[in-house]
């Protein structure tokens, strides 16, 4: 089977540490023909590092239209900004290109709307990078979620307890704003908030959240958002995210609770089965897994390979625009709920940009 000829637009910190490595290691299926940034040195970095690892040399340039218009390129991943996200997306697939987005997908239930419209009605996929679906323990409690052995699931908790600094958000001016990103909720959170809604049934009734700004006062939005989730099947998410931790990242904690089991993944970024208790069952290979070198894990690597095998075998890829949602949907119900002090109903229409300025609004 030819490779599936991709062009990755957004050549920052995520491009570099794990698109590249995704890429590579799935050479099978995919090749970057053409990398792309506003910045030009930084897609030269990426060509570079793709070069020297043994690929062919990809085109670069700093223009997506120039890559929206190549009649031969199929596929293109969207690692930018996560404001810009909704428009590269939107044109990519108005181009006949399928897309593959980092997380956040979009910032505004609007244009998550769009998205998936877009993509359904062109007949092209759309796939979210929420890597940390593919977390060996994760996968191992999803297994055991879907044969049913949890009996009743009565409530699960997401802790993100790590740390971002100023020099983090002095990186990029994009990071901490409302139009551009949101806070810890919106960008660090989602991973775990996203894991907390697949667990628990996916389908919201309700979300109350209270965010603040305790110790951020160069960014606009959240570095604590606190909230409940209320899901359709009766049972109740906890959330609670901060990148206030001193020193530095401690750990993200998922811990599901059931009639029949009870799961504990801790570690860095939920990698490591911390407690695993059935009835015939109170261990687990897992237990043992050492942290990864750094809080995205190594997902992106299975991610692309379920994505690129979508694409070749024209079927659903696991996390579609539909899946990639659900987290974003809570984490803006929580920043509405936090605005009006009020649960917000599902389904509801809300973005980032609705925010204020929370430092100035008192929060
Ligand atoms: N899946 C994960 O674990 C994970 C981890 C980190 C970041 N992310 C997401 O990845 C995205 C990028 O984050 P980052 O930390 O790499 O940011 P970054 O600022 O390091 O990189 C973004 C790059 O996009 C470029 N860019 C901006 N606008 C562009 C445009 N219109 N066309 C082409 N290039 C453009 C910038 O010049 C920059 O090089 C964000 O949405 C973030 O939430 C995901």
């Amino acid at each position: 089977m030819a490779k599936i000829r991709t062009a990755l637009i957004g050549c920052g910190r995520i491009a570099l540490s794990k698109h590249v490595d995704a890429a590579l290691s799935n050479s099978e299926k995919v090749e970057i023909v053409s990398v792309c940034d506003v910045i030009k040195e930084r897609a030269e970095r990426i060509a570079d590092t793709l070069e020297s690892r043994g690929a062919r040399r990809p085109e670069i340039t700093t223009s997506s239209q120039h890559i929206f218009n190549r009649y031969d390129i199929d596929a293109v991943i969207v690692a930018t900004p996560s404001g810009t996200h909704y428009e590269i997306s939107m044109l990519a697939m108005s181009h006949g290109k399928s897309v593959l987005v980092e997380k956040p997908m979009a910032l505004s239930t609007h244009h998550m709307n769009d998205m998936i419209n877009t993509a359904r009605s062109r007949n092209l996929k759309l796939g979210v990078c929420f890597q940390n679906r593919f977390n060996p323990p994760v996968q191992e409690l999803r297994k055991k979620i879907e044969s049913g052995e949890f009996g009743q699931i009565f409530h699960g908790v997401i802790s993100v307890r790590w740390n971002r600094n100023e020099s983090y958000y002095r990186q990029a001016k994009w990071r901490g704003t409302w139009k551009e990103d949101g806070g810890v909720l919106m960008n660090q959170c989602t991973h775990g908030i996203d894991l907390l809604q697949w667990m628990l049934g996916g389908k919201v009734r309700r979300v109350m959240g209270l965010i603040k700004n305790l110790n951020h006062n160069y960014i606009e939005a959240e570095d604590l958002g606190v909230g409940i989730v209320e899901f359709h099947n009766g049972s109740v998410g906890l959330i609670e995210g901060t990148s206030n931790t001193f020193p530095e990242n401690l750990e993200e904690v998922l811990t599901i609770f059931g009639k029949k089991g009870t799961v504990k993944i801790g570690g860095l970024a939920a990698n490591r089965i911390e407690v695993w208790r059935f009835e015939n069952e109170n261990t687990h290979p897992y237990m043992k897994l050492p942290d990864p070198e750094t809080v995205y894990g190594s997902g992106h690597i299975a991610l692309y390979r379920d994505f690129f095998n979508s694409l070749e075998a024209d079927k659903e890829p696991c996390i579609t625009g539909e899946e990639g949602r659900k987290a974003v949907d809570i984490v803006l119900g929580m920043y509405l709920s936090s605005l009006t002090g009020e649960w917000v109903e599902f389904p509801f229409h809300f973005s980032t940009e609705q925010m204020g300025d929370m430092n100035k609004s008192g929060h």
